[in-house]
């Protein structure tokens, strides 16, 4: 059974009632749900993490070496300052996918700016909830070829 670290980042769980012309009325427990239902067909299993802190952040993905298969991430606006977080990603050898919900580079000019984008495998940003379901996939699709 494949193994994913799915990581939500800063102010992730407001998702539902935050910025709703950007991210929509989808909550983060809508967009777990799905995760779940996708990975169970998948025969894969989830562990889902939100967190607003950088560190904890940073310590996840150091402990995934040999844990998990895959990270499927959403660095939310840690995208955009996180060196250290690029690091960890660096640091281990799992996979990552990098997932947004907002097309960042149809955004203000800050967000154009990824530092977690060339160390990830790939990308996907823009297609709300639909970002996370694809990005499952895309890690699957990393492992299944690495395997
Ligand atoms: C986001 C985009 C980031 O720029 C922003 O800071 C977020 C959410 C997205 O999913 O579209 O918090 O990662």
């Amino acid at each position: 059974m494949h193994k994913i670290l799915v990581i939500h980042g800063p102010n992730l769980n407001l998702l539902g009632s935050r910025e709703i012309d950007v991210y929509g009325t989808t909550t983060i427990e809508e967009i777990n749900a799905d995760l779940k239902r996708l990975a169970k067909a998948k025969k894969t299993r989830l562990k889902i993490v939100q967190s607003d802190h950088e560190g904890e952040i940073v310590e996840l993905i150091g402990k995934a070496k040999g844990k998990f298969d895959a990270i499927l991430i959403n660095p939310a606006a840690y995208t955009h300052t996180s060196v250290a977080i690029r690091d960890a990603i660096s640091a281990v050898d799992v996979p990552a996918v990098e997932v947004h919900l907002s097309n960042i580079y149809g955004r203000e000019e800050f967000r154009h700016t990824s530092l977690i984008a060339p160390v990830a495998r790939g990308q996907i940003a823009g297609f709300g909830k639909m970002s996370y379901a694809l990005g499952l996939e895309a890690a699957l699709h990393v492992i299944k070829k690495k395997g």
